[in-house]
């Protein structure tokens, strides 16, 4: 099968399409016939070396969409033909640029055939890192109010969603070129990340009670000021390494928690995948595709996931 690998870890130019023999499904796993796979932020930090992938050479890529081709031994959940979608590999198992790839099934759900590849692939990592954020860590209610940074991002553009199917309120922050598009997916109060008076809209429109932070380097602080009495801050990345709070007195007096999230913890990732094919399936839930990739252009999709705008995600179609 061809497939995307880095023999080394770099810059995108590690990235090369080999040649190499089809994986055959070990016990508990099932191959896919790669449909659709997705590009996310995290695949350029294993393949800088910034993570540490479980081995080299490595297959980037953790979500995949596509039809089991084949099943290990003692699956019972999955048969061959079925149309499936899974996010967490190209960690510690080879990833999901390539024509196939093995993938144990507690990772795996169905997809629902009203459901494209194209859109499975892209809504699995972004999805469950949404839903581990407003409903795993945050509990987030309905009549609630949450605050996605972001909005426009992979992750941001599923949690507007999210937070609006729990029948919360829904606050974020975009370039004012994605605003009506926030709108449309549910977002009720949607302000330019970049306006000096960030901290004092997003309090004028209701003091959230789960926060969204993709960086916390930039927010923490402002997530503090703006936060309601007992509110969650979900943390799932950061710009630079260290994050501070100005003002700890402030944070103790509204007895605020921070939970640190990383999808790749997700104790039951086929359960969460499940809830999300549900919405999908329900028309309450979908990922929005900005580019779409063959094997070969994923050295682009690498430089495009760090350094460019776009709404939504980007797909690889192998
Ligand atoms: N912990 C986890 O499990 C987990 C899971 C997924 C992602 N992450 C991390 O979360 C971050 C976002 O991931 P993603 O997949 O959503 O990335 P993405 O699709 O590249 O989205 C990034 C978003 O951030 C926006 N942005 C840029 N500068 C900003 C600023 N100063 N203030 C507010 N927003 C700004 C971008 O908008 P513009 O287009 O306007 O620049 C874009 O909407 C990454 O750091 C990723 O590594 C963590």
């Amino acid at each position: 099968m061809r497939a995307v690998r880095y023999h080394e870890h770099g810059g995108t130019d590690v990235l090369q399409v080999d040649e190499i023999d089809r994986p055959t499904p070990a016990g508990g796993d099932v191959l896919v016939d790669v449909a659709a796979a997705a590009i996310n932020p995290v695949d350029t930090y294993f393949r800088e070396g910034s993570y540490e992938p479980a081995t080299l050479p490595m297959i980037p890529g953790s979500d995949v969409a596509g039809t089991v081709a084949a099943v290990g031994e003692g699956v019972t959940a999955f048969e061959e033909g079925d149309r499936v979608f899974a996010t967490g590999l190209g960690n510690d198992r080879q990833g999901t640029c390539a024509e196939y790839v093995a993938v144990p099934t507690d990772s795996l759900a169905r997809l629902p055939d009203s459901v494209d590849f194209r859109t499975g692939a892209a809504s699995a990592l972004v999805g469950v890192t949404a839903w581990q954020s407003l409903i795993a860590a945050g509990d987030l209610e309905p009549g609630a109010r949450a605050l996605v940074h972001g909005g426009s991002g992979g992750v941001g553009h599923m949690a507007v969603q999210l937070a609006d199917a729990t029948g919360a309120r829904v606050t974020t922050t975009a370039s004012p070129t994605y605003h009506d598009r926030l709108r449309d997916l549910g977002a009720d109060d949607v302000f330019d990340y970049g306006r000096d008076d960030l901290a004092d809209a997003i309090a004028a429109a209701g003091q959230p009670d789960v926060v969204l932070d993709h960086r916390l380097d930039d927010y923490l602080s402002l997530d503090a000021e703006v936060a309601a009495s007992g509110a969650t801050i979900a943390a799932i990345g950061n710009a630079d390494l260290q994050a501070c709070f100005e003002n700890v007195p402030r944070c103790r007096g509204k007895a605020l928690t921070v939970e640190h999230v990383s999808m790749f913890n997700t104790p039951d990732m086929g359960a969460v995948l499940d809830r999300l094919a549900v919405l999908m399936a329900d028309g309450n839930l979908d990922a929005e595709i900005a580019h779409t990739y063959d094997l070969d252009g994923i050295a682009e999709a690498h430089r495009a996931v760090l350094e460019d705008s776009y709404f939504g995600k980007l797909v690889v179609e192998p």
